[in-house]
């Protein structure tokens, strides 16, 4: 990290904050508002302390690192990585002589995929009774999270016959100075190695590093098909061995350049309450029992850095982790779809929530045939809704366009409906990680309905608020498309979907319904974002006269639903008010207000 801490310099991409700050709260306040700034600084905090514990920290704490697509590039994020993965996955019998030297130079490459063991020298080593992980300046990162979490932590683990090993990256609650909350959730590669050794009554060792190159950080969070050892996408991107060290306490292997590393074992039939805490989704997780890592080692580098990250609403710095796994992972997808021509998951759809695909159809329904076979892949199976497109549609990034398209060629009465599994981060779905998906094949040409009679908003609201009392704001969208959006703020107290034969089909065609508590019908940004994350396409869309109505509020015994609906994150409004005091972060209203960063925002009547 001294070394990443040097190129962040060389390239101005650091402010280094020097005022004692807290690690509860302040920290991360701190770093969540700067990542949404343009242009962007990594922060590293020299003094970080714990103002309740009044303990001071010599280990300085450095956040968005990832944070910005120029810091992707500096520190070797390479998107033509995407290019050396599509030429393997095109191998084919050579067509020559210099096609098969070419080919052999290609196979060249994997000869770095396979990690090197050497020696590791320790500069601090803590063994048994002198393991404090309160001595590390682990973040609390929300008001209602169940304690601190480390975020960046690199979990190593293997199977119970050792033959495969995986990388995942997943948030760790400290429960005391040597017990350590595993949140690897049930579709996670190191869940299936731990139910393996929960079969044989084996302890499982696992080894946690922080820091070291970055890179070991970004595959942490890739997502490889299971059995597929992360350190291999590094030495692929990296084109250089990963070098691992063995731990003293277990015998599994870590990097050796690695900052920090913890270590031990899991007894796999005790099972500890995890959370709640404030997740990627903007939401709160709720508590839910995971297993416990006793620790019984802690090694360190001479100066260590702790790297942490933040989530909670977008964007934030997963947005650039994800963006380089989205490139990445494209030519994998194309290899069991190859009608595939782009995919892109758009930042306020938090990865699961929202996929757009640009394809090249080839026959009725391929649209559809691509969406099962999305559902059917690894991490991709968790995407609630899928928009296709045909390759004719503008770039999927270019949003205005795009959604103009959108908009023009789908028809509300042919979406596509399914269920299967979802995110265990999923709080919509009426069953844990079992949801609703929603299928929009945009590829078919222009719906056949009749224009409609727009009217302004408040001669609409009007309108409907004579049959629907409970409305209490409109915003009207892409008006000039064959499918305009209607968004509708209520307070609600009946269930929404009874409303349908409320609204004119000559004048409405698709109505987003928001909880007016919480939602600024101004910020479309925020609406999407709450809209992905709040429907279960099954339970909560209802078509009929032409009009699609989608229920977009927080749900509860009104919908049935019985699981528990979480409040989503908003900084701590006395830790920021000190944090413009202090000249810490800058008061804008307008920042403030776009990303909803410290409160409730409500449209403006
Ligand atoms: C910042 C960040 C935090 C994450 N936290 C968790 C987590 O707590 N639990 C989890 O299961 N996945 C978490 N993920 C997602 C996993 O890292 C990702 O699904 C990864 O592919 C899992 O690896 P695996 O398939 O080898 O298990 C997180 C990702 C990021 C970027």
């Amino acid at each position: 990290m001294q070394k990443t801490i040097e190129i962040l310099k060389k390239h101005n991409e650091l402010k280094i904050v020097d005022e004692e700050l807290d690690i509860e709260l302040e920290i991360p306040h701190i770093a969540y508002i700067e990542v949404k700034k343009q242009n962007n600084k990594a922060l590293l905090f020299t003094k970080p302390v714990c103002k309740k514990s009044g303990t001071k920290y010599s280990i300085p704490v450095l956040m968005n690192l990832f944070g910005s697509f120029s810091r992707l590039k500096i520190l070797g994020f390479r998107e033509d990585i995407s290019k050396d993965i599509e030429t393997f996955t095109h191998l084919s019998a050579p067509k020559g002589f210099f096609d098969f030297l070419n080919q052999i130079k290609n196979f060249s490459k994997l000869s770095f995929l396979f990690p090197k063991k050497i020696k590791r020298s320790f500069h601090t080593i803590l063994k048994d009774s002198e393991v404090n992980l309160f001595d590390l300046p682990i973040l609390k990162t929300w008001e209602k999270d169940g304690g601190r979490f480390i975020t960046m932590g690199q979990v190593y683990t293997k199977n119970l016959e050792g033959n495969l090993k995986n990388l995942g990256m997943y948030r760790l609650q400290v429960y005391d100075k040597n017990h350590l909350g595993m949140h690897w959730q049930i579709h996670k590669d190191s869940n299936h190695f731990f139910n393996e050794y929960k079969k044989a009554q084996k302890k499982m060792p696992v080894s946690i590093a922080i820091g070291g190159d970055p890179l070991y950080t970004w595959c942490g969070q890739a997502p490889l098909p299971y059995g597929m050892y992360e350190l291999m996408l590094y030495g692929f991107i990296k084109k250089e061995r990963p070098k691992v060290a063995k731990c003293l306490t277990n015998d599994l292997y870590v990097p050796s350049d690695c900052d920090i590393v913890i270590e031990g074992f899991i007894d796999t039939n005790d099972l500890i309450d995890e959370g709640p805490f404030g997740d990627h989704t903007g939401y709160y997780t709720p508590i839910e029992p995971y297993p416990v890592l006793k620790v019984s080692a802690i090694t360190m580098k001479q100066n260590p850095i702790y790297l942490a990250t933040v989530v909670g609403k977008p964007p934030l710095e997963d947005k650039y982790m994800g963006y380089m796994t989205e490139r990445i992972f494209l030519p994998l997808l194309k290899t069991i779809t190859p009608s595939l021509i782009d995919y892109y998951m758009p930042e306020n759809g938090v990865f699961h929530n929202l996929i757009l695909a640009k394809i090249n159809p080839q026959y009725p329904s391929h649209a559809e045939q691509i969406m099962h076979s999305f559902w059917s892949v690894g991490q991709m199976s968790f995407v609630k809704h899928a928009i296709f497109v045909p390759q004719n549609a503008p770039e999927l990034t270019n949003h205005s366009e795009i959604i103009e398209f959108i908009l023009n060629n789908l028809d509300i009465n042919d979406l596509f409906f399914s269920h299967g599994i979802c995110d265990a981060l999923d709080h919509s779905s009426p069953k844990f990680a079992v949801g609703g998906k929603l299928g929009i094949n945009c590829t078919n040409g222009e719906p056949k309905y009749k224009d409609l009679e727009i009217l302004p908003n408040d001669e609409l609201l009007k309108n409907i608020k004579q049959k629907y009392n409970e409305v209490v704001a409109l915003r009207q969208y892409f008006t000039n498309t064959k499918n305009p959006l209607t968004l509708i703020a209520v307070d609600k107290k009946s269930r929404i979907l009874e409303h349908i034969d409320d609204f004119n089909p000559k004048h409405i065609r698709i109505i987003f319904v928001l909880d007016s508590k919480d939602n600024d019908l101004d910020n479309l940004y925020m609406c999407l974002w709450r809209i992905v994350n709040n429907i279960d396409a099954k339970r909560d869309i209802l078509i009929k006269n032409n009009i699609a109505l989608i229920d977009a509020s927080a749900k509860g015994a009104l919908e049935n639903h019985t699981r528990e609906w979480p409040d989503d994150v908003n900084c701590t409004p006395s830790v920021i008010e000190k944090l413009i005091k202090l000249g810490i972060i800058e008061n804008s209203k307008e920042l403030f207000r776009k990303y909803q960063i410290d409160k409730n925002y409500k449209t403006q009547i």
